[in-house]
């Protein structure tokens, strides 16, 4: 927050943890998007089982990031540049709650099936004998692809959002997550 003849001003900035999160889970949105296209359009070709294996791995990794990013984003909010209108808050609300929901749910899902699961070699799930809990696996079939691809759209819509605004003559958008700004 800066402070200017004892007015306290809106930082005109995400922090750098925000904007090392930001930017970091888009490189691995991308990379999650990428192994789910080549599942859905190619599958079982060589893409798709050189991409696959890493689909739940990365999924597993994005949720312990946005569970660092959100909790950041609650304890930092003080500190946060405020919203640019009501659509950019709704937009946002609704990417942090996708964020959750789908990994979550491909968890569930992934548990219910009862088959063990590691990430990158370290056991997260034993599985187990005798019947699949039915409740998760419908949840996680009927949901989680849906909700991923409906996220996708959204993202697409943010980042046309971005560029719209910076065609508009608004730069300042992108230099929020950027940092590149000095300017309030
Ligand atoms: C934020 C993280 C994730 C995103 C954005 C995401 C996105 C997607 C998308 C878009 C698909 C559809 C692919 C298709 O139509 O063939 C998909 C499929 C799938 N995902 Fe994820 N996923 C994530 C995390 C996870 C996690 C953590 C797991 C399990 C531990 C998982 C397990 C699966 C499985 C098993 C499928 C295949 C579903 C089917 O063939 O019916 N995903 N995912
Ligand atoms: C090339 C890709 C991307 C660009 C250029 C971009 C750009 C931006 C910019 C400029 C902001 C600041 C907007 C403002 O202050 O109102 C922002 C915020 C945000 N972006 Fe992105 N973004 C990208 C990818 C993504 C992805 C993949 C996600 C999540 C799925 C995402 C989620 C968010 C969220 C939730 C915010 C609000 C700030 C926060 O709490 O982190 N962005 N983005």
């Amino acid at each position: 927050m800066k402070e200017i003849s004892g007015v306290s001003e809106h930082p005109y900035r995400y922090d750098s943890v925000s904007r090392g999160l930001h930017w970091l889970m888009a490189l691995m949105f991308a990379w999650i998007y990428c192994s789910a296209a080549a599942h859905y359009l190619l599958s079982d070709s060589v893409l798709d089982k050189t991409l696959w294996p890493y689909h739940k791995p990365v999924g597993l990794l994005l949720l312990g990031l946005f569970a660092l990013r959100a909790s950041w984003s609650l304890l930092n909010r003080q500190h946060r540049p405020p919203s640019m209108n009501v659509a950019a808050s709704v937009g946002h609300g609704t990417l942090y709650g996708l964020m959750l929901l789908i990994p979550l749910i491909g968890l569930l899902r992934q548990y219910g099936s009862g088959r063990a699961f590691s990430a990158f070699g370290v056991p997260v799930m034993d599985g187990f004998e005798g019947e699949k809990i039915q409740w998760m696996i419908d949840l996680g079939s009927n949901f989680h692809s849906l909700l991923g691809w409906t996220m996708l759209v959204l993202i697409v819509g943010h980042i046309g959002a971005v560029v719209l605004h910076h065609r508009q003559g608004n730069s300042q958008v992108l230099r929020r997550m950027t940092g590149r700004t000095h300017k309030v």
